[in-house]
């Protein structure tokens, strides 16, 4: 997830049992120009296996040369993100634009393929709109291409992040392709992720629900083990693993730029603690880390307002 999921952030989700991470979308157009920001965002962890490295683009030509470049950074998957709504991106006919031009994604999606011995998976929404969508058959183009997964997120693009994930169409695109299908879309707890799995997908992509809360992963995949569920960490392990977020991104990013970060990955932290708006409110003030190690000792100090 842009601006989220860094090396920092992937590292906390692994540690609770996130089986596969990817980075941050990057430009595929960026990564030829050796720019430094997009360095940065693929930076990679030696502990971190298997992780995917996330491109966008609409060129073929140019998405070929990006998968050469992620594999010799020595990525083990790389994935086709199919699936941004926003303008910056789709305007240059990259992300959720695809969705409208199979025979283009197919294009990228080959190009990508010839150029890599990756294992090269796509990331797709249902459809461009309610009115634009063919899960299914936008999938199986996909899998004719030489996509080896498929990652879904129940929404369209018209939706962008509103409405409900559609499990429907998801559970279609199980039935429509023999490649693994990675169910996305709200899973923010087991309840939602039970659900997710009556649809038949082999796995499941969690963003938002990680966000301030990465134990979900030892949660869910406890539950999928048949083990005793554990409870969400105490606060002062929370107020921990805090502080070694935002120490991991400023090993990253750099104090200054690594604290603007933070201001929005802290403030998930403090969902359902009580005091929770002031606390959020001061994450937005962050510049150093003196003042997020104040931030981390508050949290531990609070309390649960609901459990
Ligand atoms: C701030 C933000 C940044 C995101 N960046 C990306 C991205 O870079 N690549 C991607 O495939 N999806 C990205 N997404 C979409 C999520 O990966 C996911 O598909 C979507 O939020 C639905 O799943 P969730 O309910 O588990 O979050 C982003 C979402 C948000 C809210």
């Amino acid at each position: 997830m842009a601006g989220n999921t860094n090396l920092a952030y992937r590292r906390l989700c692994r540690k609770f049992g996130a089986e596969l991470t990817t980075t941050e979308m990057v430009s595929a157009k960026a990564l030829q120009y050796a720019d430094k920001k997009t360095q940065a965002l693929l930076a990679r962890g030696e502990d971190e296996t298997p992780v995917a490295a996330q491109v966008f683009g609409s060129e073929p030509e140019s998405l070929g040369l990006a998968a050469r470049a992620i594999e010799a950074r020595g990525f083990q998957v790389l994935d086709f993100n199919m699936g941004c709504p926003v303008p910056k991106i789709t305007g240059g006919g990259g992300g959720s634009a695809l969705l409208r031009d199979a025979e283009r994604a197919a294009a990228c999606v080959t190009a990508m393929v010839g150029a890599t011995s990756l294992p090269v998976t796509v990331k797709i929404r249902t459809g461009w709109s309610d009115e634009e969508k063919d899960p299914a058959g936008f999938a199986k183009v996909m899998e004719d291409a030489g996509a080896q997964a498929i990652t879904v997120h129940g929404r369209t693009r018209g939706q962008k992040y509103t409405g409900t994930c559609d499990l429907e169409s998801i559970a279609a695109v199980v039935q429509a392709v023999s490649i693994p299908v990675i169910g996305n879309g709200d899973i923010l707890d087991l309840d939602s992720a039970k659900k997710m799995v009556e649809t038949g997908v082999q796995g499941m992509a969690i963003g938002r629900g990680a966000l301030g809360s990465p134990w979900i992963f030892s949660q869910i995949s406890a539950w999928a083990d048949g083990l005793p569920v554990p409870p969400p960490p105490a606060l002062a392990e929370r107020a921990a693993l805090l502080l070694e977020l935002g120490e991991g991104v400023v090993d990253i990013h750099g104090e200054h730029r690594g604290m603007r970060i933070m201001r929005r990955l802290a403030a998930d932290f403090f969902r359902g603690v009580t005091g929770a708006p002031q606390l959020r409110n001061d994450c937005r003030g962050l510049e150093n880390l003196l003042q997020l190690e104040e931030l981390a000792r508050r949290l531990e100090q609070t309390s649960l307002h609901r459990v």
